[in-house]
C-alpha cells in the first residue's frame, strides 16, 4: 500500500493537552495504517488579518506551505464552549487566505477529538466540517471519533492503555487511509 504524508493540527496549545496526548498516539499507530503523521504546529502563529494578505508572515507562510505539502491534513481538538478553539479557527483562517489561495483546496482532511464531556468533541467536530466544507476538503466522513477522556487512558508519550481504544484508533487510521487514496485517485 501507499504510505501517505499526514499533517497533524492540534487545536490545543496547553501544556496538558489531552488532545496533544491523542496527537502521539495517533503519531505512534499510524504505520500500521501505511501513513507518516507529523504535526504542523499552530502556537506561533499570528492572529489572522486580512493586512497580511499582500505579505504573509513567515510563520503564517510556513505553515501554509507545510499544509500544502502534505498528502492530507488531521484535525486533533479538543470543544471550547460548544465550539471551535480560537487557535485552531485562526489556523484556518490563516490557511484560507489570501483569496485564492487556500491552501486546503481538494486537500483531503479529518477530524477527531477528546474532551473531558459524554459527547467527546461532537458539536466542535461538527462546526469544524462546515469550515472544511468551505474550504473544499474532501473531509473523512465515517467513522466519526468522539472520544472521551479518563484517567490513565492515553499516556503523556501517547501509549493508550486500552485495547478497544487502541483498535478504534488503528480502525479509524485504516479508514483515513482509504479516504486520502480515494481523494487522490479521484481527483487525478
Ligand atoms: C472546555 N471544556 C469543554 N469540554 C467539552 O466537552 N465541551 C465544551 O464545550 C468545553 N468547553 C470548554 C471551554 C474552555 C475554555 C475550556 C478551557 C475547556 C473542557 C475540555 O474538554 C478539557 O479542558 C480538555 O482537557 C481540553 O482539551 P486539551 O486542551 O486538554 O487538549
Amino acid at each position: 500500500m501507499t504510505t501517505y504524508d499526514i499533517g497533524l493540527i492540534v487545536g490545543s496549545i496547553s501544556s496538558t493537552s489531552i488532545n496533544r496526548r491523542l496527537a502521539r498516539a495517533l503519531t505512534k499507530l499510524a504505520p500500521q495504517a501505511d501513513l507518516r503523521l507529523n504535526e504542523i504546529p499552530i502556537r506561533n502563529l499570528p492572529f489572522y488579518s486580512a493586512d497580511h494578505d499582500s505579505a504573509m508572515p513567515a510563520d503564517a507562510a510556513n505553515f501554509k506551505r507545510a499544509i500544502e505539502a502534505a498528502d492530507a491534513v488531521i484535525l486533533v481538538s479538543p470543544e471550547y464552549n460548544r465550539s471551535v478553539p480560537g487557535v485552531l479557527k485562526n489556523a484556518l483562517d490563516t490557511a484560507s487566505r489570501p483569496w485564492g489561495d487556500n491552501s486546503f483546496d481538494a486537500k483531503p482532511s479529518a477530524v477527531i477529538g477528546m474532551s473531558i464531556g459524554a459527547i467527546g468533541t461532537a458539536v466542535a467536530q461538527q462546526q469544524l466540517r462546515t469550515i472544511l466544507a468551505f474550504l473544499a476538503s474532501p473531509t473523512l466522513t465515517q467513522p466519526e471519533a468522539f472520544l472521551q477522556s479518563r484517567e490513565g487512558l492515553i499516556t503523556e508519550d501517547g501509549v493508550v492503555t486500552d485495547d478497544s481504544t487502541t483498535d478504534f484508533l488503528i480502525t479509524w487510521l485504516k479508514s483515513l487511509h482509504e479516504h486520502v487514496a480515494h481523494a487522490i485517485r479521484t481527483s487525478a
